[in-house]
C-alpha cells in the first residue's frame, strides 16, 4: 500500500493501521520498554480507545503487539499510566509474580449522551506476563468522578519517601493528587491550579494528561519536582502543547517554586516543545537515566487538525523518545531535553564540514549523501551574530521547509507553510511557529532529526525544543542554509542518516 508507506515515518513509532492519540502506561520492566497508546483500529479517525501495545529493548524500534485493553459496558478506555508493582502491594501478584498496574479513565458515552456529568471515572487492570496480557480489576471504578466533568489521565508513581502511590489526574482546569497504599482504595490529597490570575495560557482550555516526577538538578546535590500539564487549545502556536511547573512535592501538595513561579509572572515561557506536534507526553515508569533524568515520549500531531492529517491506512506518529532533565540559569530552573542516546546506535555514513562560511544561500547536503529523511543533524555558531539565518530542505517539485533563528527578535522559527500538503486545515500553516530563545550563550547548538514526516529541533542543549509533522509531495532532497544581511561561519555540522540494524 503506497499511500500508507510513502508517510510512514522511518524511525517514529505509528500503528500498521487505525488512529493513534497519546502515548499511555509506559514502563520498563525486565530489558523491554513497554508503549500502550489511545487507539482506534476500526477507522482513521479518533473513535472508541482501546490500549494499542508496542514494545522495545531500545525506545527507537517497536515492535506493536496485540491490543491490550478494549472497551466495554463502563466505557471507552481513555489516557492512563502503569506502574510496576515490585512488592505486590496490590496483591494482584499471585505466585511471587510481580504484578503490572495499569490505570485508566473510563469515558462512558451513555451519559454523555445524557448530559451527565460523571462520565469519567478511574479504573485499573492488572497484568501477570509482564504487559503482555490484562485483567480488568471486578471493583472497578477505583475512583469515582466527584461531579467533574473532565476528570481523566491519571498517572501513577511509587513516592520513595512515603512508601505510597501518588497519582495525579487532571480535572478540568487544574490537576488532583491522590495518595493510595494498595492502588486499589484512593484518597484525594490536594490540588493544584484553577484559581490562576496570570496570564500563562492557562485557561485557554482544558488540561489533560499531567505527570509529576523528582528530578536532579544538572551540576547540583539538589531534587527538584517537575509537574507537566497538557493543555488544549493554549498552546503556544495555538491548539495542543504540554507546559510544566517546577517545585516541590511534600508527599501532599505541589509547591511551586518561587523563582519559577517568578518566570512564569514576567510571561516567560514554560513550555517543554515550542512546536504545534508534541501533546500528551509523559514519563516512563520503573526506569531513569544514568544521571537520573526521565524518559519521556509525546503524541506527534495537534488536536487542531490530528483528524485530517493526510494518511489514511494509519493517523500520528509518537515523538522520538527523549531524556528530560533539569538545569538551572540564572533566572530559575528550566527543563531541557534530548533524544534519547540509544538512537546513536543507529547512525551510520558520517558526514562532517567545519568552519562553513555562509555567504547568501549556501548548500550544505544532498539526498546522495545522506537521505534527508532519516537523518540526525547537529550543528554549533561559536559566534551568534544579531543576524538571522535560515536552514531549508527542499526537493525536486519545489516544497519547502524552512527554520532557523530571528536574531531580531531572539526567537527561532519554523515554517512549513510550503512543505507540500497543507490544506487539510487551515491552522496547519497560516503562520510560522516562534519559540523565544532561552540560552543567552554566544554559542548556539542545534541537534535536528528528520524523518519522513517529521522534525524536531532541539536547540541550545535541548532547552528550546521545536517539532513539527509536514507531508510534502516528494522527499525532501536538499539541505541549505542562508545568512539574511551579514555573512556567518557554520563552525561545525555533523549530519549522519539512521539506519536500521
Ligand atoms: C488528550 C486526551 C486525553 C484523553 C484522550 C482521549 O489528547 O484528550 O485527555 O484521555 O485524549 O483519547
Amino acid at each position: 500500500d503506497t499511500e500508507a508507506e510513502m508517510y510512514r515515518p522511518n524511525f517514529h513509532f505509528t500503528p500498521k493501521v487505525g488512529w493513534m492519540n497519546d502515548p499511555n502506561g509506559m514502563f520498563y520492566y525486565n530489558g523491554y520498554y513497554h508503549l500502550y497508546y489511545q487507539h482506534y483500529p476500526d477507522g482513521n479517525k479518533w473513535g472508541p480507545m482501546h490500549w494499542g501495545h508496542a514494545i522495545s529493548t531500545d525506545m527507537v524500534a517497536w515492535k506493536e503487539q496485540p491490543i491490550a485493553l478494549y472497551p466495554d459496558e463502563k466505557g471507552y478506555i481513555f489516557s492512563g499510566s502503569a506502574v510496576v508493582d515490585l512488592e505486590n502491594t496490590s496483591g494482584f501478584g499471585i505466585g511471587g509474580k510481580v504484578p503490572i498496574i495499569a490505570m485508566f479513565t473510563y469515558h462512558n458515552t451513555d451519559i454523555k449522551k445524557a448530559k451527565g456529568i460523571d462520565v469519567e471515572s478511574q479504573a485499573i487492570a492488572y497484568s501477570l506476563d509482564e504487559g503482555l496480557t490484562w485483567t480488568k480489576y471486578s471493583g472497578n471504578p477505583v475512583i469515582e468522578n466527584p461531579g467533574i466533568r473532565n476528570f481523566r489521565d491519571p498517572k501513577v508513581s511509587w513516592n520513595k519517601e512515603q512508601k505510597k502511590w501518588i497519582m495525579v489526574l487532571a480535572a478540568n482546569d487544574k490537576v488532583m493528587f491522590y495518595g493510595s497504599k494498595d492502588l486499589k482504595s484512593w484518597e484525594l490529597l490536594s490540588d493544584f491550579g484553577g484559581d490562576w490570575d496570570r496570564e500563562l495560557g492557562t485557561h485557554g482550555g482544558v488540561w489533560e494528561c499531567p505527570d509529576l516526577f523528582p528530578i536532579p538538578v544538572e551540576g547540583s546535590e539538589e531534587t527538584k519536582w517537575v509537574l507537566l500539564v497538557s493543555i488544549n487549545p493554549g498552546g503556544p502556536n495555538g491548539g495542543s502543547a504540554t507546559q510544566y511547573f517546577i517545585g516541590d512535592f511534600d508527599g501532599t501538595k505541589f509547591i511551586m517554586d518561587t523563582e519559577f513561579e517568578a518566570v512564569l509572572n514576567k510571561g516567560q515561557n514554560h513550555w517543554l516543545d515550542f512546536g504545534k506536534d508534541n501533546y500528551a507526553g509523559v514519563s516512563f515508569s520503573n526506569v531513569t537515566s544514568k544521571d537520573g533524568g526521565k524518559f519521556y515520549m509525546g503524541w506527534m500531531s495537534n488536536w487542531e487538525y490530528a483528524n485530517k492529517v493526510p494518511t489514511e491506512t494509519w493517523r500520528s506518529a509518537m515523538t522520538v523518545a527523549r531524556e528530560i532533565k533539569m538545569f538551572k540559569d540564572d533566572k530559575s530552573y528550566r527543563l531541557a531535553s534530548h533524544p534519547v542516546d540509544e538512537i546513536d546506535a543507529y547512525k551510520v555514513g558520517k558526514y562532517k564540514k567545519e568552519n562553513i562560511q555562509v555567504d547568501g544561500e549556501t548548500a550544505l547536503i544532498k539526498v546522495e549523501k545522506v537521505d534527508l529523511s532519516r537523518a540526525a543533524i547537529n550543528f554549533t555558531i561559536s559566534e551568534l551574530k544579531k543576524d538571522s539565518f535560515t536552514f531549508k530542505l527542499s526537493n525536486k517539485v519545489g516544497d519547502e521547509l524552512s527554520f532557523g533563528y530571528d536574531g531580531t527578535n531572539n526567537t527561532y522559527f519554523l515554517d512549513r507553510s510550503k512543505s507540500g500538503k497543507t490544506g487539510f486545515s487551515t491552522t496547519f500553516s497560516n503562520k510560522r511557529s516562534t519559540a523565544e530563545r532561552i540560552s543567552s550563550s554566544k554559542q548556539l547548538t542545534g541537534t535536528l532529526l528528520l524523518d519522513k514526516t517529521s522534525i524536531e529541533l532541539f536547540y541550545d542543549d535541548g532547552s528550546t525544543v521545536m517539532t513539527e509533522i509536514f507531508f510534502p509531495n516528494a522527499p525532501f532532497e536538499t539541505l541549505s542554509v542562508a545568512s539574511v544581511s551579514q555573512d556567518f561561519i557554520l563552525d561545525n555540522l555533523e549530519v549522519n542518516q539512521l539506519n536500521r540494524h
